[in-house]
């Protein structure tokens, strides 16, 4: 059995994707949700999803009670899903290759510190991008520099809003963000 956990912030529509994906999975388990932001509406869905939900602070973040709960949970994945704060390093030290994330634009275009939800769609229509998409990628010590897993795309009309964008990117994560999460934790080869 893989063991993996969720970090998010926001909605979590994409958790709740995944949670489904594999749901009844003798393979792999979302053991736990863990989030950052007490108002965060992922609180709730895991609730209805039966999820366990953990809420934490900056501080127990920082000086390395999440990651120790997070191993002591016997994680095999860290799965990002909508989190918006950096990875420390003693994360990556200890999930190397095996933290994951996904960002709503084609990296490595349009990534970094701040660009994050509505900023990304904003900054691709204000720039008059014909295309954007969604990026899988590897996490490192840097925001969105880990390498690339998976990216799709779709195009970018000139009529379209950036709501228009983040809705068009929203139905590409929730169709492949838990299909490339299967490949990755579960190999052909395993
Ligand atoms: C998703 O669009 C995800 O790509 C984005 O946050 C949204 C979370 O939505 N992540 C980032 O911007 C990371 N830089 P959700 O809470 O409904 O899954």
């Amino acid at each position: 059995m893989k063991n993996l956990v969720l970090f998010a912030s926001g909605s979590g529509s994409n958790a709740e994707k995944i949670i489904e994906h594999f749901k009844g999975s003798d393979q792999v388990r979302i053991t736990h949700i863990y989030c950052n932001n007490p108002s965060a509406g992922i609180i709730q869905r895991a609730e209805r999803l039966g999820v366990p939900c953990r809420v934490f602070d900056r501080e127990s973040y920082k000086n390395g009670t999440v990651l120790k709960e997070v191993q002591s949970l016997r994680t095999d994945w860290i799965i990002l899903a909508g989190f918006l704060w950096l990875i420390p390093a003693d994360f990556v030290k200890a999930f190397p290759q095996r933290i994951v994330n996904i960002h709503p634009a084609l990296l490595p275009k349009f990534g970094g510190k701040g660009m994050y939800g509505h900023f990304v769609h904003e900054a691709v229509v204000a720039a008059g991008e014909k295309e954007s998409g969604i990026t899988i990628h590897y996490v490192n010590e840097h925001y969105d520099e880990g390498a690339t897993i998976f990216q799709s795309s779709f195009p970018v009309l000139p009529s379209d809003t950036p709501e228009d964008v983040a809705k068009k990117g929203q139905v590409l994560e929730h169709r492949d963000f838990p299909k490339v999460i299967e490949s990755l934790v579960l190999p052909a080869s395993s």
